[in-house]
């Protein structure tokens, strides 16, 4: 076998075999195919997609690439919780331990920023001390203790995922649902859950556009689940407009205190809750309702809360020390009328250019600068209302560029639906 056969097989859509992908992931992991062989497979794998028995045996492959977390050592059904990116979303810093104080176990692995989407790393990195590189031991007896630890993905988990990521992120072969739904369900599985619950996000902010795309999405990474005995729960939700009002790392900190004490943006709120409700009512077999009324509660009582501090007490984070610049600038609205767009994909690009995120590998974060909405779609401006603040430091941005993300209209134009679907 060589890798040109398979490149040629690919190219004719021809079904490739179990000992295919795994010459391809072995050779691919040993150095011994050529960077430019992988891509040219990749791609044929982006126009020509894959059979469900190639996704998962890519998935397997990947899987078994590295190393594998064993979460047997925690008591009690463990759930992960991934997002497919988007702007401003918070959701795992609300949702771990919101679902903590319920006496659900969280032991999440979590990434960093990537491109216009941040990451919770960064953004559980904007609060002073946060340690997030525990052992293996600290962070199993840190969810024994507490329920909830909350850690940056290690170093050696689908290292063959991690080669073919960089190399699709440099040869326009991102965007194919077989390549994305078996890189992020190895992951999955390799992080050791029992219950997969995964936000895919779907708009101009989102790695998926549509919401055809996302539902093929969400339904291949469901079908690999069973696959592979694994319960993946997917939400559908809209990534057209950002989440919530914060966007940048200490601002999506404070947005998520605020939250967990009940005073957080709508939207932020009603996915949190949604999401907590079906894993709450999936794992203790209550109906949906119940369960929100059961995490409405423990907002409301300051049980998530208090769980939150002691989560990142415990990982050594102080939110007192949490810095947001003071160097503001307001955004007004130049014309009367209605919010009918806030393009995400704009103003995720827009905080990363200030400083939020990275334009490259080595860049550094300023956890103090970002964005902070102070309208939604939907809502009716007048001329001279804020539209968005911000937080500023060294580098500079031009108004303009941020005033072309707000679409102005003069009829009333309607508050978007937020969660399309659920499917499991
Ligand atoms: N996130 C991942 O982990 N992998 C992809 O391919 C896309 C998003």
């Amino acid at each position: 076998m060589t890798i040109l056969d398979i490149i040629e097989k690919k190219k004719k859509k021809i079904e490739l075999t179990r000992e295919e992908i795994h010459y391809f992931i072995d050779g691919t992991l040993n150095k011994e195919i050529e960077d430019y062989q992988i891509s040219s497979l990749l791609m044929a794998i982006v126009l020509n997609g894959m059979t469900m028995n190639e996704i998962v045996n890519l998935t397997d492959e990947m899987l078994n690439s590295g190393d594998k977390i064993d979460l047997s050592d925690i008591d009690g059904i463990k759930v992960d919780k991934h997002s497919t990116g988007g702007v401003g979303d918070k959701v795992t810093l609300i949702l771990a331990p919101l679902l903590a104080s319920l006496g659900i176990k969280i032991a999440k692995m979590s990434g960093r920023g990537l491109g216009h989407t941040g990451g919770t790393i960064d953004k559980l990195e904007s609060i002073p001390g946060y340690n997030v590189e525990l052992s293996r031991d600290e962070f199993i007896k840190q969810v024994n203790e507490i329920g909830v630890s909350v850690i940056s993905q290690t170093g050696n988990i689908c290292p063959a995922d991690k080669k073919l990521y960089a190399l699709r992120d440099v040869t326009g072969t991102v965007d194919s649902i077989p390549l994305i739904a078996s890189s992020i369900m190895s992951k999955k599985l390799a992080s050791g859950a029992d219950v997969i619950f995964l936000d895919v996000k779907v708009g101009n902010g989102a790695l998926m556009k549509s919401y055809d795309e996302a539902k093929e999405l969400a339904q291949t990474m469901i079908e690999i689940g069973k696959r592979f005995n694994k319960v993946v729960i997917c939400i559908l939700t809209n990534m057209d407009e950002p989440l919530g009002l914060a966007i940048g790392n200490a601002l999506e900190v404070k947005e998520t205190i605020e939250t967990l004490n009940g005073i957080g943006p709508l939207d932020t709120t009603e996915l949190v809750i949604e999401i907590a409700a079906l894993v709450v009512s999936k794992i203790n077999n209550i109906d949906v309702e119940e369960a929100r009324v059961l995490c409405l509660k423990n907002i409301h009582n300051g049980e998530a809360y208090k769980k939150f501090i002691e989560f990142v007490n415990a990982q050594h984070g102080d939110i007192s020390k949490i810095e947001i610049s003071n160097r503001v600038l307001s955004i007004k609205a130049p014309s009367t009328g209605y919010i009918k767009n806030i393009d995400a994909l704009g103003l995720g690009e827009i905080a990363r250019l200030i400083g939020a995120g990275r334009l490259t590998k080595e860049d550094v974060i300023d956890y103090s600068v970002g964005l902070e909405l102070a309208v939604k779609v939907g809502d009716k401006v007048n001329v001279g209302d804020e539209l968005i603040k911000v937080y500023i430091n060294e580098k500079d941005i031009e108004m303009n560029k941020i005033l072309d993300c707000f679409t102005i209209v003069e009829e009333p134009t309607e508050k978007p639906k937020l969660i399309y679907e659920i499917l499991d």
